[in-house]
């Protein structure tokens, strides 16, 4: 099947904000988490069929410093993702993980672990 973005302006936000004011988005903008641990998006995302898949996160981080997410599918174990920084906030990179997904819907939630929050995130690419 053909790979699908899930532009994270349209998934859930939890602690963030749908902002629009960095260059090179996709979609309508994208989601700018507050600067804490626990920041959230979540995406509901469709497979026809069970397995591994590539998931791939476009993102930006204007900082010196990696901003890491975990990564957890349908609340199972996290995988923790790095976000190294991209030059500036204008400037987007992806950021590529394996994971298991089941047939039918998937909740897919990129959670800050860390105070100074995670990157911006276009979009998740499934
Ligand atoms: C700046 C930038 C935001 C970014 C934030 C951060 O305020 O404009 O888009 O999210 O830094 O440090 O997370
Ligand atoms: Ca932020
Ligand atoms: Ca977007």
């Amino acid at each position: 099947p053909a790979p699908v973005d899930y532009q994270a302006e349209d998934c859930t936000v939890s602690q963030g904000a749908v902002e629009a004011n960095h260059a090179g988005y996709t979609g309508t903008g994208f989601v700018n988490g507050d600067n804490v641990a626990g920041a959230y998006v979540e995406c509901a995302v469709t497979v026809a069929a069970a397995g591994q898949r590539t998931l791939t996160v476009r993102f930006a981080n204007g900082t010196t410093s990696a901003r890491p997410m975990a990564v957890t599918v349908n609340g199972a174990a996290p995988v923790t993702v790095s976000f190294p920084p991209t030059a500036n906030w204008d400037t987007w990179a992806t950021a590529e993980l394996t994971a298991t997904l089941a047939a039918g819907a998937n909740t897919v939630r990129l959670t800050a672990t860390t105070a100074n929050g995670g990157p911006n995130v276009d979009y998740l690419n499934v």
